[in-house]
């Protein structure tokens, strides 16, 4: 199987940097340090209340990288101008809501599709891959190709929060929806991406989904990274995706 990208979120940098509300930790020396280490991609996520990555971040990211900058936003017209000024490879929309701890669910593209259909279409005509970020569901994957979106990140963070608290038909139930979703997608001719919550213990079986071409991984490496530093976290991520489609 071909090799999966490794996307990574740098975010919780920042979230660190907030707490004292100083310089450092620097979201872009994580970016580059994740390129140097071997990431395909870096994901930021400029939040309409920037309680992590502020515009000034996603710029510097932009400039300083030479691997691809996908930039996670709402569907807003403020974020539609701070990305056709920043040019990114790709925009990754998401749902958001200024209470959530976290993107908590995936977007309701098939409610949405009307205005999703003209959100889309100028990113994409100025060379972004437009991505939509949605649960496994039929409904959702089938919207997001009639809205002209080239991607679908798959959320798997319901999967892996029941891998976390070993609820193992849960997984496994919920695995069977990505990998059944991943199909979908393909077909319609969508590239597929997944993510969210993806840790060491729940990223072998999403790595083995052979249409998943992405993986775009945040938090947990980034936690990992305070203990073994982000070149080793990142490898040890990498490595269990090699093998997971080796096995294949
Ligand atoms: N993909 C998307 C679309 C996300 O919103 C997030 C979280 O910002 C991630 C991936 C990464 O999730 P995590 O930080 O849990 O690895």
């Amino acid at each position: 199987m071909d090799r999966q990208r490794l996307g990574v979120n740098i975010d919780h940098v920042a979230t660190i940097r907030n707490a004292r509300g100083g310089d450092t930790p620097d979201p872009v020396r994580a970016a580059l340090m994740a390129q140097a280490a071997g990431a395909d991609g870096i994901t930021a996520h400029l939040r309409e209340d920037r309680r992590h990555i502020r515009d000034a971040d996603m710029a510097a990211i932009a400039d300083a990288i030479d691997i691809p900058l996908n930039f996670e936003m709402a569907a807003t017209e403020e974020m539609a101008r701070i990305a056709t000024a920043t040019k990114p490879h790709a925009v990754c929309l998401v749902p958001e809501r200024r209470e959530e701890r976290t993107t908590e669910g995936g977007l309701d593209v098939a409610a949405d599709a009307n205005r999703l259909t003209g959100y889309v279409a100028p990113l994409a005509d100025m060379g972004a891959r437009v991505s939509l970020f949605i649960a496994s569901d039929p409904r959702q994957i089938e919207a997001a190709s009639r809205v002209g979106a080239a991607v679908v990140e798959l959320h798997t963070g319901t999967y892996c929060d029941a891998v976390a608290e070993g609820r193992t038909d849960d997984a496994e139930a919920e695995l069977e929806r990505l990998i059944a979703g991943a199909a979908q997608a393909h077909d319609l001719g969508l590239e597929v991406h997944a993510g969210h919550g993806i840790t060491y213990d729940s990223v072998t079986p999403l790595a083995a989904i052979p249409q998943v071409v992405e993986l775009n991984i945040g938090h947990f490496i980034i936690g990992e990274a305070v203990f073994r530093g982000l070149p080793d976290a990142l490898a040890e991520m990498r490595r269990l995706m090699d093998t997971a489609r080796v096995q294949m």
